[in-house]
This record gives structure tokens, C-alpha cells and sequence, in this order.
């Protein structure tokens, strides 16, 4: 039978233990840390190595390292391994500045050659699966992914996933699922392929695993303030049929959890809740209320938890 596999996309600042937790319950297939910079791995720093915490619960769980040299990020894949992900990933499509910019990341989109060398490196320093996610290619001109897939399998990646845009698009225009289609259909490939790209829907994620026949999709910004998209996109995948559409108060509730885990994780009450404030301001579920303005901009003002509960709890009396 057709399995649909969903996975957390590796966030920066947003995919920590307390979000990662959060996605599971709802259905994440898999989920990912933020990346992980390999030079500070190497150097000890105590704020990087807090990123590889994982825990049982939200296994199969991959740990995603970034870095520009094949010695350093072999190192940090085997100091990635004590923490026992299932997967270490290897990220080659980070678009800003000051990674792509300095070779790591989607810089290496430049740079095949050492993309190749870093894969290598990594694969043979460790026992766990490696696998990679990158973009399409550097710009419009040089989307060279179909080749470069088969580079990197060649490697011993076990998997690659795909963000259908080039380093040059960063996160504007629209993700191009043709040539993510192109890879998988590419009957020199057989590891597994993941999409990535503007899946915001059921009906999105189901088109693409149809059209394109990749073996997973991994959901992103459309899980911000929404991680029971998963159990959403589920359902749809597996019975055809929308989940009726879910009480504001039901999802406040699963919001107001996200500050506590948050607080918790970050073991600081203010610090959580700007740390979370990114999941409240772009929840759907606030979306479209008429009149909101201005109970927005105090939610996104309020620095306490009591705060921050009793205006979600005035927006579920007005509005739910
Ligand atoms: C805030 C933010 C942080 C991100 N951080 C990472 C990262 O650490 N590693 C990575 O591979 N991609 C990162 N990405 C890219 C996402 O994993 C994903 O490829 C991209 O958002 C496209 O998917 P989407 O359209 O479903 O959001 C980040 C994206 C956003 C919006």
C-alpha cells in the first residue's frame, strides 16, 4: 500500500526539542533539528552542543550539521553520532548570507567538487545513515540537481531530500516540483527522494506525491503555529476527506502548551515566550479575525505567560 511519509523540515530557531515533540504527536513521520554548525561542534561551544539533545519520544529523529570543510565536519558528524540521532543530515541548502556566502550550505552549490569531498568524509566517519537535503541549484541557470543527486548517492548518502528552489530564489517565487519529479523518476537514482517546498495543504501534499512520486514530503513554515497540520495532511493522504475543521479553543490549547514546553526548554519565562512568539503570530488560527489588530499587537507585546493566556483566552471568548 502507498505509505505518505511526512517529516519535519530542519528550522533554525523553530525546530527545537519543545516544537519537535509537539509535530510528533500529530503525526510527524520524522523530524529534524535546526542545523548544527560543525566548526562550533568541534570547538566545544556550549550553546551548539545543546542542539544535539534529542530524546526517545521523537525518534526517528535526524541531526542536521552545516560546515565548509571535510575534516571539521567529519569530526563534528562523529561528535553528532555519540548523541544517537537515526540520521545525521548534511545541509547544502542553506541561501543566506553568512553560511552560503562563506562556502557552507547551499554555497557549496558552487562547489561540487568539495560538496562531493564533505559527503564522502561524512559517510565514511560514521555507523549512522547520512543523508542531505539541498536546493535545485545555485541560479536559474545552473539548476544542476538531477546530476547532482546522482553524485551524491554515489557518495553513500542514504536519502536526499529537495527544497524545489535555487540559492538564489531564497524563499521567494515558487518552489519548482518538476525537477524534484525529474530526480525520482531518474531510474539511476533508488535511494529515497523528499520534496520540499510550499506544501501548506492536504490537498498540496497529496498532489505531489502523485504527481511527482517522491517516498516523503517535508512540511516547513506551514507547520508555524500549526503542528497538528500533520494529523491534517494524514488524514486527507490516507482517507480522501478533510478533518472538520478544529475549534479556536482546541488550538489555543495546543498553542499554550508550546509556550510552557518552550519556557521549559529555554528555562526562562520571557525568553520562551519571544522564543515562541514566531508560532503564535503566524498561527492560522488567528488569521482573518475581523477587528484583531490590536489584540494582535498586544499579544505579541505580552511578556508574561499569565499574559499571554488570559488574551488567548479573550480571543477564544470573542472570536472562537
Ligand atoms: C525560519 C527558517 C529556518 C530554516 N532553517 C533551516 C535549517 O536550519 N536547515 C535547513 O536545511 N533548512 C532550513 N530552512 C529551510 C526549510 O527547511 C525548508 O527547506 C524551506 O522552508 C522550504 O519549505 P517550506 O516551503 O515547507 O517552508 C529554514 C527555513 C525557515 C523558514
Amino acid at each position: 500500500m502507498r505509505t505518505y511519509p511526512l517529516y519535519l523540515a530542519p528550522m533554525e530557531d523553530v525546530t527545537d526539542p519543545a516544537f519537535r515533540m509537539l509535530c510528533k504527536r500529530f503525526g510527524a513521520d520524522r523530524v529534524y533539528t535546526e542545523f548544527v554548525n560543525a566548526d562550533a561542534l568541534v570547538r566545544d561551544v556550549a550553546s551548539t552542543t545543546r542542539k544535539l539533545q534529542i530524546s526517545d519520544v521523537e525518534r526517528p529523529v535526524a541531526i542536521q550539521i552545516y560546515g565548509k570543510d571535510a575534516a571539521s565536519m567529519a569530526e563534528a558528524a562523529q561528535i553528532v553520532e555519540q548523541a544517537k540521532p537515526d540520521y545525521i543530515d548534511i545541509n547544502f541548502g542553506c541561501p543566506v548570507k553568512k553560511v552560503a556566502g562563506k562556502g557552507a550550505g547551499a554555497g557549496l552549490l558552487r562547489d561540487v567538487p568539495k560538496m562531493l569531498e564533505i559527503t564522502k568524509a561524512v559517510v565514511s566517519a560514521v555507523h549512522t545513515p547520512v543523508t542531505a537535503k539541498t536546493r535545485l541549484g545555485w541560479n536559474d541557470e545552473q539548476k544542476i540537481i538531477v546530476a547532482l543527486a546522482e553524485a551524491l548517492q554515489d557518495c553513500g548518502i542514504q536519502e536526499l531530500a529537495i527544497h524545489g528552489r535555487t540559492r538564489a530564489q531564497m524563499y521567494t517565487g515558487e518552489a519548482d516540483w518538476s525537477l524534484i519529479g525529474e530526480v525520482k523518476n531518474n531510474p539511476r537514482m533508488h535511494i529515497p527522494i523528499i520534496g520540499n517546498g510550499d506544501i501548506t495543504t492536504p490537498q498540496r501534499a497529496k498532489e505531489c506525491f502523485d504527481c511527482y512520486g517522491v517516498d516523503a514530503i517535508m512540511v516547513g513554515r506551514a507547520t508555524f503555529g500549526c503542528p497538528w497540520i500533520f494529523e491534517d495532511m494524514k488524514h486527507y493522504l490516507t482517507t480522501g476527506e478533510l478533518v472538520p475543521k478544529r475549534s479556536m479553543a482546541w488550538c489555543v490549547d495546543i498553542l499554550k502548551e508550546h509556550v510552557e514546553r518552550s519556557i521549559e526548554w529555554i528555562g526562562d519565562e520571557r525568553k520562551g515566550i519571544v522564543h515562541s512568539r514566531r508560532h503564535f503570530a503566524n498561527s492560522p488560527v488567528f488569521k482573518g479575525l475581523y477587528d484583531f489588530k490590536q489584540t494582535r499587537i498586544a499579544l505579541l507585546r505580552a511578556d508574561t505567560k499569565e499574559e499571554v493566556f488570559s488574551i488567548m483566552d479573550e480571543i477564544v471568548q470573542k472570536w472562537g
